[in-house]
């Protein structure tokens, strides 16, 4: 989602901060040394050129191959010199040969369900054998799945914008204020779809990638697909007790998936389309009274708990329930319990969102399936560690909200290598029983992984909520990390691992003065300072990205070892800029994060609302070394609070210095987008990025103001006008590996 939206925190919980951490540090200040101990040698033999951290996959550049890319305010995707790029879709785009052209006007008439969804987030690519089937290896034909996220700039898909939007004359935002009128149908038909998965088949063609629109593989996954539940044996009809809704009223089934962020990639070849905002598309109305239970639950997810009352007339959400169609798949956005029981209405639909939701590419008619056992949250990304035959498979997730936290779910089953090209079967194998955890950043570098079991009296006991069984903590998991006292982290982004050495990186994309005082840090969420030129006033505006190594190098070990990757800054940020940033790297925000396998470059895209006073969202390279290989530093806090200056200082621990020879500028994107997304091809010949919300901040459509960004069609790409999100396909003019 965008850094521009308002993040409201549902994170109330007193987990611990500076005093309890530093406590714990002094109880035993011997950890971090001797986790870090076993492993300071071993990617540190540099060769001349090259650095071998001894994975079989080839040497690590010691320096980037390309010029930094400067700052940039213009309204294209900046590149290297030698560097070009091409659409390969965009919103709105076709999806078959019999659905018209997109007019790039709002006057689509059609419910949008075979075109190219909106706001295109994670990604990935999957190859296809001469049999056609998954091929691990590349191959010339292949389905790229794409995340659609959200709907904020929905108003571009309508001939006039919104009808019912901005009645308090505010911007538009995802959140913004909703007319409690009745909404056009087609209108909100049209903003349900665009929002999902879109699959299509790529062919590399000898002018490189292009859709096959007549592919039978092509489809949509919209928030109105139906979706099996799909969770532990022994819990399952438990978890669809709390999903019973009048669609379903067994509960196995649920309908679409919304809000799809960061993604994952199965070791077997499926894709995991993570749930992030979804709780801001319900409403509820008068009638019916919640349990307190339910109650307590909506709040923690920032779920409408209350009604809101007749006399209101403006609501937050998208309306969607105020279609006067009594249909289900408008009644459906409405929480209120309104009918005798849950059989009766939709009390029970938001908890059918925010899983992981698995789908095979390859095979069109697999029912998606809702991964429970992996938790309950406003999922990111999972990335995968990685995988050794006879051993569980680990996933990461963060849960980006302000003070959430970072997941791992560990499977029961052993990796087999032969389940590659399984799809769902394998994904019922691996996805359905195992144990789930949040991590708690320890002051002396080291980190546990907190099980969230109900055997643990501080989860079975907890006063906040009453867990009555472990599938309370499949559907509730943020309460469950609450209780065991996980660390409140400065808003999780994406994961990536490091294909060398198996270690997680993390973006924190920033927090805000209401969290981060000089007084309110910690060593893993160390900075509190003023943003540079007040574009956000105070706090973390900048972000970090911070990585583990876990405890030999075990999915399922229990203890982990940390530093900071990098801090964002602007250049000129003074002590707020630890990981002396320069112009030629300079970043705010970090989101998207992900490692190539040929080159080894760690690519971070931004999402951001702090340094774009004086850039665009970017994407940058980085070669890493790994943990531990920096020192300590101390973050020198400064900030006013309240009308009254505040300083401090916090000890933590940050990687070996980059420089400009391994942290450089690689893309400015367009006016009001951010980067997300990439996956490659051609052997790190071909990377495919993600252009989102481009003219995000564009007033309204009814105001008739010039609209912030007017790409790609001012590129020439299909009908100019209004922007579009994007895919696009980078190579080098002269056929070389990306980055180097
Ligand atoms: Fe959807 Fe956290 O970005
Ligand atoms: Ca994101
Ligand atoms: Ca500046
Ligand atoms: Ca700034």
């Amino acid at each position: 989602m965008s850094n521009k939206h308002i993040d409201p925190i549902f994170n109330t919980s007193t987990a611990p901060h500076f005093q309890d951490v530093l406590t714990a540090s002094l109880a035993n200040p011997k950890r971090r040394s001797m986790l870090l101990g076993g492993l300071g040698l071993a990617g540190l033999s540099v060769l001349p050129g090259c650095a071998t951290l001894g994975t079989g996959l080839g040497p690590v550049p010691t320096s980037l191959g390309f010029p930094a890319v400067p700052k940039s305010l213009l309204d294209n995707v900046i590149l290297p010199p030698g560097y070009q790029y091409s659409v390969l879709h965009a919103t709105g785009d076709a999806m078959d040969s019999s659905t018209p052209a997109y007019a790039n006007n709002g006057s689509e008439t059609d419910d949008w369900s075979r075109r190219i969804g909106d706001h295109h987030d994670g990604m990935d690519i999957y190859y296809i054998d001469d049999q056609g089937k998954y091929s691990e290896k590349e191959t010339r034909r292949a389905v790229l799945c794409v995340n659609h996220e959200s709907s904020a700039d929905a108003h571009f898909l309508h001939p006039n914008g919104q009808t019912s939007q901005g009645v308090s004359g505010k911007k538009f935002s995802q959140f913004g204020e909703w007319d409690l009128g009745s909404r056009p149908e087609l209108e909100v038909l049209k903003e349900i779809n665009l929002h999902g998965i879109s699959v299509v088949e790529i062919n590399k063609a000898p002018t490189g990638w292009r859709v096959n629109v007549s592919s039978a593989l092509n489809r949509r996954i919209t928030p109105q697909t139906p979706m099996r539940i799909s969770g532990p044996r022994a819990l399952i009809e438990d978890i669809r007790q709390k999903m019973v809704t009048r669609w379903d009223t067994s509960g196995s089934m649920s309908r679409g998936t919304l809000n799809n962020c960061g993604h994952g990639k199965t070791p077997w070849g499926t894709y995991l389309g993570c749930e992030e905002n979804w709780a801001f598309y319900f409403q509820t109305t008068v009638g019916g009274n919640l349990t307190d239970l339910e109650t307590a639950s909506r709040k923690r997810y920032g779920l409408p708990a209350a009604p809101v009352a007749a006399s209101v007339k403006k609501t937050t959400g998208q309306g969607w329930h105020t279609v006067s169609n009594t249909d289900d798949r408008f009644a459906r956005w409405n929480l209120a319990a309104m009918g005798a029981n849950a059989e009766k209405d939709f009390r029970n639909e938001a908890n059918t969102f925010g899983y992981n939701v698995e789908i095979d590419p390859l095979t069109p008619n697999a029912t998606p399936a809702k991964r429970t056992a992996m938790g309950r949250i406003a999922h990111e990304a999972a990335v995968c560690g990685l995988p050794a035959a006879g051993e569980p498979l680990a996933f990461y997730m963060g849960c980006d909200s302000r003070n959430e936290y970072i997941y791992k779910f560990v499977s029961t089953a052993l990796w087999d290598p032969k389940d590659v090209g399984a799809g769902l079967v394998a994904g019922d194998k691996y996805l359905s029983e195992g144990r789930l955890y949040a991590a708690k950043f320890n002051a002396d570098g080291t980190g546990e992984w907190l099980e969230l079991s109900i055997s643990d009296p501080r989860i079975a006991k907890y006063a906040a909520f009453t867990f009555t069984s472990q599938a309370d903590i499949c559907v509730n998991t943020r309460h469950a990390a609450d209780a065991v006292g996980a660390t409140p982290m400065d808003r999780p982004e994406w994961g990536a691992v490091n294909p060398r050495n198996g270690e997680i990186y993390f973006s924190l994309t920033n927090n805000s003065a209401a969290n981060r005082t000089p007084f309110k840090v910690d060593a893993a969420n160390p900075r509190a300072y003023m943003d540079m030129d007040g574009k956000k006033t105070a706090g973390n505006p900048n972000g970090h990205i911070i990585r583990f190594k876990e405890s030999e190098k075990r999915s399922w070990s229990k203890t982990f070892a940390w530093d900071i990757f990098l801090f964002g800054a602007e250049e000129d940020a003074g002590d707020a800029n630890l990981s002396g940033l320069t112009a030629s790297n300079s970043f705010s925000s970090p989101d998207g994060l992900w490692f190539s396998k040929t080159t080894g470059i760690c690519w971070i895209q931004t999402d951001d609302g702090a340094f774009t006073d004086e850039t665009n969202c970017m994407m940058l390279a980085a070669i890493p070394g790994q943990v531990g290989d920096g020192g300590k530093v101390i973050a020198k806090n400064k900030m006013v609070v309240n009308g009254t200056e505040q300083t401090g200082t916090q000890e933590t621990f940050i990687s070996a210095a980059l420089g400009e020879a391994k942290l450089r500028r690689f893309l400015v994107a367009p006016k009001g987008s951010e980067v997300t997304g990439i996956t490659e091809a051609d052997g790190g010949r071909t990377l495919f990025v993600n252009i989102q919300h481009p003219g995000e901040l564009s007033a309204p459509l009814s105001s008739g103001k010039p609209l912030e960004s007017l790409w790609p069609g001012n590129q020439g790409v299909g009908p100019q006008g209004r922007p579009r999100s994007a895919t696009i396909v980078i190579t080098r003019q002269d056929g070389g590996v990306i980055g180097l």
